[in-house]
Parts: structure tokens; C-alpha cells; sequence
């Protein structure tokens, strides 16, 4: 590898800018199995050619680079990485700052003449954030066996394309390495090995999505649990009429019932402390001048323990459900991606923040949904770093964080990636 440390990050981190960018709000759009998620493979692929790792996929989108595939008695490997895809409107870090740091961290090690006695993977796991396909984690969930084909397969995006068919329609969008959802390494196909048989531990770096490390002036930190979280499909009837000629006492109108569930939603969380949030809608027919037949909307539930996030679902289904009897409106409610407490391995964690220049790293909890939550619950010891945030905004074009700390993130991840497979 020619170049600098520094210089290998900033150009793949200029590299990868572009990609999927609007020009109106300067947010991603990098949205799984489409043509910008095509190129963000293929940048993947071009940049694991170029330090000779060698790239395996499975038959779900999910790409893995490794570096010294042969080492070590059973070869299982350390994985890092973390996701290409965004939100709608996202910010550039969540995601591609822990693939592009692990791809810097293996040039770290590398310049540091280490010479692992493992395997060390770089991941790329495909729809993390669910935005085409409505479930989170869908590659890693596919990969861990948390989530069969035969239950992903028909899942739809906004357009009624099915999973199935998209990933049929994504060859040639840098998917070309894939063996197709029967077979593949990660996928356990028949003959394929599990993703717990190849790997030994994962870490994920990720840009933090909240203002604790800020708070505590630090750089990076050490992940401690994710919150247990979900998203909730809330269908509200109605019938459709007149806004004009209908009395505002002869109405059965899902837009009021939705919009104090939207209310009710937000009392609720602040009362417990807990995370409500309706961010995405859909209204039929969607006419200035007609009461709406339909209102669909999504919310998206965070508690701090698993009985607290029930009990915050009940608390606005129930809400939501009074209100729909005095609306004279029906209320069906759909979960369609809840995700269990995970905590980290507590040891691993420990180890990990401990003993470097300049004091322990921060050990903090996140709100959010990372794929390393998925393979921790597989059973596989899992760690995330995070890296400083300095307005903590995350899932907007304003997410950021500076490049000196970023690379402080490339070494943090490089010192760990040392530890775990000297
Ligand atoms: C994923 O980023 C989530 O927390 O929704
Ligand atoms: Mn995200
Ligand atoms: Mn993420």
C-alpha cells in the first residue's frame, strides 16, 4: 500500500462522498439492491482488490473482505465493518464510517507489521437501516439464521418489489460475487458454513449518534447495550367523504384518530423516559378536499428494558384504540421490526476500553440499532466503538463528525483489532 495512513482515509472517505448524494438537501439516498448501492459495492470491492483481500458474499447482499483468510487452527475470523446503506435524507457517517475505518485500520496494522494470527474480515451488511425494506438489520438478521428466506423472501418496498426480486435484479450492481440466496458462506446454505462458524468475535465502529462523548471529552468510546426497539405499523379506517358537505359531527376520520395517537405517543415517552416517534405516513386517497378513507403510519418505540418498551406500545395502542372508538374509526396495529435489549459482552467491553494512552474510553449505551446487536444476540461476542459526534444529529444530512477524531476512531479500531487477533 502506497500512501499515508491519513491519506488512504481521506481519499476513500472523498471516494465514497458523491455516492448517492442529493443536490437539493446534501443527504444520502443509498438505499439496498438499487444502482447507487451497485457502485457502493463496487467501490467495496475495487478497494479490498487493492490491498489483495479476498471478498466473499452471500446469497443476501452481505459482502465480507479478509485479510489473511488462511490463518489460524479453525480459521475463524475477527469481523469488523459495519453498512454502506442510509436512511432517506442520511448523514455520510452512519455506516460507511465503519467500513471505510476498518478497510484504514487494516493499512494501520499492516504499516505496524502486524501479522494477524487470525483471520480479520471486513463486513459490509446490506439494509441495515430497513428503508427499502421496512425490517432493520435485514442482511445480518439473514446471516445469523435470526431471520429465515423463507420469511424474508416476500418482503415488499414501497413499490411491491419483493426482496426476492430485487436481489434477483441486483446482479451486476457489484452483487455478481453472489451465490444466491440458497448457498453462500454466511448465508448456510446446505454445505455453507454459518456465520458463527467463521467467526470468532465482531466490531463494529460507528459514528455516535447521541452528545455523550461530547460530554465526557472524548474522542471515542466503548459501547455498552443497545436499547431494546421497534417499529409499529399503525393502520387507522376511516371513510372517505366530502370536506366540505360532510358535518364536522357526521365524520369518521382516521387523520384525528392518527393524529392523537401522534400525541399520545409523545406524552407517553416523556412520562416514562422512554423514545416514541411517528416519522413516516401515508394518507388515501392524500385530497386537500376529501376526508381521508385511510391514514397508515409508523412508529418507531425505544425503552430502556424490554418491559418498558412494551409497556410504552401498550400504553399508545391504548390510546389510540379509545380514540378510534370515539372517531368511529378502526385501528389495526403491525409490528414489523422489534429488536430485543442487547447488552455486550461486559468482559470484552471492559477489555477494550482499558489500558490506552491517555485514559480508558468512555463505556456508553445507545438508543440505536446497529447490526452488531444482531450478531450479539447470535451469540457472538460483539463490541462497537463510537466515534465523537459533535452536535450528536444522526439520520440527517447534518450528521458529522471531524476528521482528527475519525482517525483517532481508525487506530482506536486498529489497537482493538490488534488485541483480538495477535
Ligand atoms: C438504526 O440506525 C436505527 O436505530 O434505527
Ligand atoms: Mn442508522
Ligand atoms: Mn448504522
Amino acid at each position: 500500500m502506497g500512501g499515508s495512513m491519513p491519506d488512504d482515509f481521506e481519499r476513500m472517505w472523498s471516494d465514497l462522498a458523491p455516492l448517492g448524494r442529493s443536490s437539493v438537501s446534501g443527504g444520502y439516498f443509498r438505499q439496498p439492491f438499487t444502482g447507487v448501492d451497485g457502485e457502493l459495492r463496487s467501490w467495496f470491492i475495487a478497494q479490498a482488490g487493492r490491498r489483495g483481500l479476498a471478498v466473499e458474499a452471500d446469497g443476501f447482499g452481505n459482502l465480507v473482505a479478509w485479510w489473511r483468510p488462511d490463518r489460524g487452527a479453525d480459521r475463524r475470523g475477527v469481523l469488523t465493518g459495519s453498512h454502506l446503506d442510509s436512511v432517506l435524507d442520511g448523514g455520510a457517517y452512519d455506516g460507511p464510517l465503519g467500513v471505510v475505518s476498518a478497510l484504514a485500520a487494516v493499512d494501520v496494522l499492516r504499516s505496524r507489521g502486524f501479522v494477524p494470527s487470525r483471520p480479520i474480515g471486513v463486513s459490509v451488511f446490506a439494509e441495515e437501516e430497513g428503508s427499502r425494506f421496512g425490517l432493520a438489520c435485514l442482511g445480518s438478521r439473514l446471516a445469523t439464521g435470526a431471520l429465515s428466506w423463507d420469511a424474508a423472501r416476500s418482503l415488499r418496498d414501497r413499490d411491491g418489489v419483493s426482496l426476492e426480486d430485487a436481489l434477483a435484479a441486483s446482479s451486476g450492481l457489484g452483487l455478481e460475487l453472489e451465490l444466491g440466496p440458497s448457498g453462500g458462506w454466511l448465508g448456510g446454505g446446505a454445505a455453507a458454513p454459518s456465520l458463527r462458524e467463521r467467526v470468532e468475535c465482531f466490531v463494529e465502529l460507528h459514528v455516535e449518534q447521541g452528545r455523550d462523548l461530547v460530554d465526557r471529552g472524548a474522542a471515542v468510546g466503548v459501547a455498552s447495550e443497545i436499547w431494546p426497539h421497534g417499529r409499529y405499523r399503525f393502520d387507522f379506517t376511516g371513510s372517505a367523504n366530502h370536506a366540505g358537505t360532510t358535518r364536522m359531527e357526521d365524520r369518521r376520520d382516521p387523520m384525528l384518530t392518527y393524529a392523537m395517537t401522534a400525541l399520545a405517543a409523545n406524552e407517553q415517552a416523556r412520562a416514562a423516559g422512554q423514545r416514541a416517534t411517528f416519522g413516516r405516513l401515508e394518507v388515501a386517497p392524500n385530497g386537500t378536499n376529501a376526508i381521508p378513507s385511510r391514514v397508515t403510519a409508523w412508529l418507531d418505540a425505544r425503552g430502556s428494558t424490554d418491559g418498558a418498551l412494551a409497556d410504552l406500545v401498550d400504553a399508545i395502542v391504548g390510546q389510540a384504540t379509545d380514540r378510534a372508538g370515539r372517531d368511529g374509526t378502526s385501528l389495526e396495529v403491525t409490528p414489523e421490526s422489534v429488536t430485543g435489549a442487547v447488552v455486550f459482552d461486559p468482559a470484552l467491553a471492559t477489555r477494550l476500553a482499558a489500558d490506552h494512552e491517555g485514559g480508558d474510553w468512555p463505556v456508553i449505551p445507545t438508543m440505536a440499532g446497529h447490526d452488531a446487536g444482531i450478531l450479539s444476540a447470535a451469540g457472538i461476542p460483539t463490541a462497537m466503538l463510537f466515534v465523537r459526534n459533535p452536535t450528536g444529529v444522526s439520520h440527517s444530512p447534518e450528521e458529522h463528525a471531524e476528521i482528527a477524531d475519525c482517525l483517532v476512531g481508525v487506530s482506536a479500531l486498529a489497537d482493538t483489532l490488534e488485541r483480538l487477533a495477535r
